[in-house]
């Protein structure tokens, strides 16, 4: 009783810190997403050295896109490409793209990759208390999707929280304790769990 009293106050508490969202504009977020659909539009491509395809933005949570925008902008997340796509960005932009993508939810193709998707199960389970059953409804709209997105870009976010160039200390902690079969495997169970998230190929 005491532990539930605790979590609801902590729940309580991370509410009122949560920054005010505000829902953007999904008309001008079609105009302002043209320029990124040259890759997150177009499925198979592929991010060179080292080698991932380009993640699936097509119905990810729209406040966890504007997270990761903004951390690209920071540098919090290291990556020149999209650290220039989103260096040009006004907030107001990334509302707008962000809520565009959010609408574009596809019929979610899934596959496997190169892990072991029944030991990844095991060591998913995890990751359900942030990332929510099968990864696929995060306790939060700023957390992401995992279900559906493509297994190797996973396994490449993974490894970059492990080696620090994406920095959240919530998923350090948690990218430190695996190895890089673990990594393997985690994504492959993730990337074969159903989800709304799609490669857009009508827009
Ligand atoms: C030249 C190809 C390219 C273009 C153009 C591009 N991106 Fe990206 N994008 C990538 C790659 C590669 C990544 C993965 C980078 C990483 O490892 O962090 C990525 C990652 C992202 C992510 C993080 C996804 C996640 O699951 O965390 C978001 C959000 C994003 N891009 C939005 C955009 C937006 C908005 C635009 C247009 C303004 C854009 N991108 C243009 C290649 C591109
Ligand atoms: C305490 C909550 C929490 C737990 C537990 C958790 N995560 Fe996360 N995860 C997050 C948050 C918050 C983010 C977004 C961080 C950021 O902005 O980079 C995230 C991001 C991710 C991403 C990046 C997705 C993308 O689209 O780029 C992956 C992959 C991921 N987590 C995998 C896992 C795995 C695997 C586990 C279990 C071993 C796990 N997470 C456990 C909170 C959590």
């Amino acid at each position: 009783m005491r532990f539930l009293s605790s979590l609801t106050v902590l729940f309580a508490f991370f509410l009122t810190i949560s920054p005010a969202f505000a829902a953007g504009d999904i008309a001008a977020g079609k105009d302002g997403a043209a320029t990124c659909m040259g890759c997150h539009g177009a499925p198979g491509i592929r991010n060179a050295y080292p080698v991932f395809r380009v993640p699936k933005l097509g119905g990810q949570q729209e406040q966890y896109l504007v997270v990761a925008l903004k951390a690209y902008q920071s540098g919090e997340r290291s990556h020149p490409t999209m650290q220039a796509q989103a260096g040009s960005l006004t907030d107001i932009e990334i509302n707008n793209i962000s809520a565009y993508f959010n609408t574009l939810a596809g019929s979610g193709t899934v596959e496997r990759g190169g892990g072991d998707a029944e030991a990844g199960a095991a060591k998913a389970q995890a990751c359900f208390a942030c990332h929510g059953q099968g990864g696929s409804k995060p306790i939060t709209p700023m957390y992401p999707i995992l279900a559906g997105q493509y297994p190797d870009y996973l396994s490449h976010a993974l490894s970059s929280y492990k080696s620090g160039t994406r920095n959240n200390a919530i998923m350090k902690s948690f990218a430190a304790t695996l190895s890089d079969k673990d990594i393997d495997d985690i994504s492959a169970y993730f990337g074969s769990q159903a989800s709304p998230l799609s490669t857009p190929v009508n827009w």
